[in-house]
């Protein structure tokens, strides 16, 4: 099974402030939507409560939030206590990708696991203001290829680029 982790990043690394997402980027939108349909999506408690009610879970997706509070429920979402447990549980329903689809905690905790195999990262071409941020990542380890790009116009605030960044296999250390 392919993890990958799918998020947009301002040009200073935010990617959201007040527990909320912070522009308008419908094509973006878009994206995320036709990327991770018919797959287990993997999110934090906040991120999770984050989505109005009405937009949640999202939908033809199984939706799995984390949460250190074993007894944390919530409708339409299958809530688990670690990373592991939620990859296990995508293996063993058969999916072929799996997305961690944040927020920071959880795509740090995916990072730091080595667990990451793809990333489509949208690189928003400005700056906001925020208060949560994407870790940073060494950039050597992996692979990156432009997928597209868009101009800002009505549908979307600001210009962004979408690229898939892919883990470069380690090399095994010379004998
Ligand atoms: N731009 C983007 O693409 C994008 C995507 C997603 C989210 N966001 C933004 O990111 C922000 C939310 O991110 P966040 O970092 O504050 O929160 P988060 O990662 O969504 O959720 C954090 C919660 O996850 C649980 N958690 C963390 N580590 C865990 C672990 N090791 N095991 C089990 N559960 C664990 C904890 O829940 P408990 O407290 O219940 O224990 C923790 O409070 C929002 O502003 C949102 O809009 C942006």
């Amino acid at each position: 099974m392919r993890v990958s982790l799918i998020v947009a990043v301002a040009a200073n690394g935010v990617i959201g402030k007040d527990n909320d997402l912070i522009w308008t980027l419908r094509d973006d939108m878009a994206f995320f939507k036709a990327t991770t349909k018919g797959h287990h999506v993997i999110m934090g408690r906040k991120n999770w409560e984050s989505i109005p009610e009405r937009f949640r879970p999202l939908p033809g997706r199984p939706n799995i939030v984390l949460s250190r509070d074993a007894a944390y429920a919530s409708e339409g979402a299958t809530c688990l206590t670690s990373l592991d447990a939620a990859l296990e549980v995508a293996r063993e329903a058969g999916e072929e990708e799996a997305f961690i689809i944040g927020g920071a905690q959880i795509y740090r905790l995916a990072l730091e696991a080595g667990v990451v195999d793809t990333m489509y990262i949208t690189h928003v071409e400005r700056d906001y203001d925020g208060d949560t941020h994407f870790p940073e990542f060494v950039e050597a380890q992996w692979k990156a290829q432009p997928l597209f790009r868009h101009v800002a116009d009505a549908r979307n605030e600001s210009p962004f680029e979408v690229r898939r960044y892919d883990r470069v296999a380690l090399e095994a250390p010379a004998s």
